[in-house]
């Protein structure tokens, strides 16, 4: 009698870790599948989704994508995606600021700036051989944005450049950015070269 009590408590203990371990795995399998789902709807499941997901929130276009007059008032020049500072658009040198707390000035495109570290124009990020970051291997990149280096080892990346924020990006982010890059349409354009600021001018003398 006691032994089939036994039996019987056993077969149940048994019975009841097989249907836990069961509603556990099932659980586990609907976490799985909802992430999986969450991917999808991101389109982020390739390097490259990720990478154009990344350059846009970080705004990349906003300098580096120059604005042109729409009917609206200035938009990104879509034509020119990426594409840095227009080759074509001459500027006069930056206006000279009167000393006080205004110290950078922006041209129209939001491609050109001049500040204390001189003239910087927005680099060509599109994959062009001649003219923009075709002949750039994912080491050079990773390398740029992490040191703050021209192409990973030049001079420094001046601002408005915010290099140092994305500094902290991960390797995996990087490398994201980069492969979509590789994706988008080439287009030539040689942007101008970084122009040093002008010495500040002598005090005069009485
Ligand atoms: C606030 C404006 C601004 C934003 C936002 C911006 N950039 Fe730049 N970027 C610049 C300017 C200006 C330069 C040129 C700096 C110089 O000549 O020192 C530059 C240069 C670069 C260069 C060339 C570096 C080199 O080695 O010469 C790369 C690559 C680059 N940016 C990538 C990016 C990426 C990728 C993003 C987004 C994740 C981004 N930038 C966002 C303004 C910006």
């Amino acid at each position: 009698m006691r032994s089939r009590s036994l039996r019987w408590m056993c077969a149940s203990a048994l019975v009841a870790v097989l249907l836990i371990t069961l509603a556990c795995r099932s659980q586990a399998d609907k976490q799985r599948a909802a992430a999986r789902q969450a991917m999808s709807e991101l389109k982020i499941s390739t390097p490259s989704e990720r990478g154009k997901y990344l350059v846009a929130i970080a705004g990349c276009s906003e300098c580096h994508t120059p604005f042109k007059m729409g009917p609206n008032g200035p938009e990104p020049d879509m034509t020119r995606y990426l594409a840095g500072h227009p080759q074509d658009l001459k500027l006069p040198p930056a206006p000279l600021l009167p000393l006080g707390p205004w110290v950078m000035v922006g041209a129209a495109t939001n491609t050109a700036f001049h500040g204390p570290w001189g003239t910087t124009f927005a680099a060509n990020l599109t994959p062009d051989l001649q003219t923009g970051m075709g002949v750039w291997t994912e080491d050079m990149f990773l390398k740029a944005m992490k040191t703050g280096k021209h192409m990973g080892s030049g001079r420094q990346i001046l601002p408005p450049m915010p290099q140092p924020a994305y500094a902290n990006m991960t390797d995996d982010d990087l490398k994201a950015v980069y492969t979509y890059l590789r994706t988008i349409p080439k287009v030539s354009n040689m942007v101008p070269e970084y122009i040093p600021p002008v010495p500040a001018p002598a005090p005069a003398q009485q």
